[in-house]
């Protein structure tokens, strides 16, 4: 298992929409491994492969304390959400800036996904663990969370990692 080196803010690549995963093989468990590699490397709680350039549709995701009990998600899809939303305290691997924002997300959701057994599975999320969901799918659709703020909010950390990278 390696540590993958992960895409920053403004990157292009950030913005891609990943492909669907047609067949779970060696591959794509490899793949995973080394994205919770990288998750837990860099004290995530959540990753998507479009994060270290990988156009494929997986997320990683540990709310854990203790780190050890990962939920892996190949193809995931939002089936259901519940109107309510929640305010998100949020941040990014992807945008290693100090700061973290609040943006609204679905308190509720069920998603279906297939897991590294390619079995299709179903699964209802609340609050972090949602949040985090929505986050990540939105990786894998080009979205990052900063697109949810204000202009001058999303200005001020462009800039700002514009300088970094
Ligand atoms: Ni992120």
């Amino acid at each position: 298992m390696s540590i993958m080196k992960l895409l920053y803010f403004p990157n292009e690549k950030l913005r891609k929409i990943a492909k669907s995963i047609k067949t779970i093989d060696d591959n794509v468990k490899l793949l995973v491994n080394n994205m919770l590699k990288t998750m837990y490397f860099y004290n995530g709680i959540g990753l998507a492969a479009t994060q270290i350039g990988i156009n494929k549709r997986i997320i990683v995701i540990d709310i854990t304390i203790k780190k050890n009990n990962p939920l892996i998600l190949i193809n995931p899809q939002i089936i259901e959400f519940d109107k309510s939303q929640i305010e998100s305290k949020e941040g990014c691997l992807s945008i290693p800036i100090e700061q973290q924002y609040f943006i609204l997300r679905y308190k509720k959701i069920k998603i279906r996904a297939k897991n590294l057994m390619n079995k299709n599975i179903e699964l209802e999320a609340k609050y972090l663990l949602s949040s985090c969901i929505q986050h990540e799918i939105d990786h894998l659709n080009g979205i990052l969370f900063i697109d949810y703020l204000s202009n001058l909010k999303y200005q001020r950390i462009y800039d700002k990692m514009n300088k970094i990278n």
